[in-house]
């Protein structure tokens, strides 16, 4: 027989061409080309193509102490940065959420870190965690990491509004399977697509998941809230979601996934944080002792700098007034490449999904070769399910119409 290197679960592990290779084509083409068009890269620059810096980040970072650079962070992080996050991410909902909610933030590696984790601790091996159709594709990699898949129901109805009936018969139909239910949603600012749900739309995921939790099987809704940040709508209010969480039933568990690379453009120091809920203090407990172990057996702690930084803006008030301020411009960046992309689709009779607010923005296309069609027109978009993603967060303005134009040509 022949000898294998590679253990048996990991011989079908091959990374394809993910979003960070084609980004790095296209920044390599666009110094030899002065035509390219790259909508890949899910990092916000500015319109002059540097990437878009808080000051309040810079400023936070260029005084650190040694300490605060250097050491081991603890695996628990700082309670500074624990509670921040969970105010910051709740906003006006954080006192009701810690007044009728058990709760436990645990420092991760990015945002990914903490969807990583999750996966690990809360299936068993082989069985699928529930999600939209159209998704995030490094989630299948952190499930097929985890030793368990995905299966997806239909995000989208004919209205392209959130698919509420194809997500009840898959939720039933899975919990029924597998004895266990573990949806995860990325809402709002979907990527790729863009969508925000509708508050009608979580009341009735709420009361499906109470109704498949009274069956007697453990429940967990992992919410992914990566873009919440830059929600076209103020910040207070993007965080009225959440109220919704008030009506689940006791024993389930929340996991609220932060990225600490979207809200500060801090995507090099991996940092991030699984927040989880629960009105039982048991299931809590549960979500502490393994999300630790995990956290020291998968990487063992998160970035101190990384984490200071987010500590010392959320820690002084006027530190993230200055970091709201400049969060304000971020988004209207967002909205001006978003608005003119819309402008420009409706002229062009281009279908676009429904946006929102977030990074991206989507065309559904059944041209199964876009992707290569449009990098010889020397355009760099993300092919996924049945659709192109734009990212508007590395567009230029002066770009859009062009792109469009070429985008009609191959869709
Ligand atoms: C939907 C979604 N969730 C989570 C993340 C996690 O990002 P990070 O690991 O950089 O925090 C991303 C990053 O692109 C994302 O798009």
């Amino acid at each position: 027989m022949k000898k294998s290197i590679v253990g048996k679960h990991a011989q079908h592990k091959k990374l394809g061409s993910n979003i960070l290779q084609i980004s790095q084509e296209a920044k390599e083409m666009k110094l030899k080309y002065d035509d390219i068009i790259d909508a890949t890269v899910g990092m916000l620059h500015h319109e002059e193509g540097n990437v878009f810096k808080f000051q309040t980040v810079e400023d936070s970072l260029y005084h650190l102490s040694d300490s605060e650079t250097y050491h081991y962070a603890p695996v628990r992080g700082t309670e500074k940065f624990s509670e921040g996050v969970f105010d910051w991410v709740f906003g006006r909902q954080a006192d009701t959420l810690r007044k009728e909610f058990k709760y436990s933030v645990i420092p991760t590696t990015g945002g990914s870190g903490a969807v990583s984790n999750t996966f690990y601790n809360f299936n068993d091996f082989s069985q699928k965690v529930l999600l939209p159709n159209i998704y995030w594709s490094p989630y299948k990699n952190f499930a097929l990491e985890a030793n368990i898949d995905l299966k997806t129901f239909l995000m989208f109805d004919e209205d392209f509004n959130f698919n509420i009936e194809d997500f009840k018969k898959e939720a039933y139909a899975l919990a029924k399977e597998q004895g266990r239910l573990t949806l995860l949603l990325n809402d709002p600012c979907n990527n790729p697509s863009g969508l925000c749900m509708t508050n009608d739309s979580w009341v009735e995921v709420i009361k499906t998941l109470n109704e498949i939790d009274n069956t007697g099987v453990p429940v967990v809704l992992v919410h992914d809230i990566a873009y919440i940040d830059y929600q076209m709508i103020p910040t207070e209010l993007s965080r009225d979601i959440f109220k919704n969480y008030l009506d689940l039933n006791e024993e389930i568990l929340v996991v609220v996934i932060f990225s600490g690379s979207k809200t500060f453009s801090l995507y090099g120091f991996r940092v991030g944080a699984q927040i989880g809920l629960s009105k039982s203090q048991e299931v809590i407990d549960s979500f502490s002792r393994v999300g630790d172990y995990s956290v020291r057996g998968r990487f063992s702690s998160v970035s101190q700098p990384g984490m200071n930084i987010i500590e010392k803006i959320f820690s002084n008030p006027e530190n993230r007034k200055a970091f709201e301020n400049e969060l304000v411009e971020g988004r209207k960046l967002l909205k001006a490449r978003a608005a003119k992309f819309v402008e420009e689709a409706k002229k062009s009779n281009l279908v676009t999904y429904p946006y929102c607010g977030g990074f991206f923005i989507s065309i559904p296309t059944k041209n199964e070769n876009i992707f290569n069609d449009l990098r010889k027109d020397h355009v760099y978009i993300i092919q996924m399910q049945g659709l192109i993603r734009i990212a508007l967060s590395s567009l230029k303005l002066k770009d859009v119409t062009e792109l469009v134009r070429r985008i009609k040509k191959h869709i």
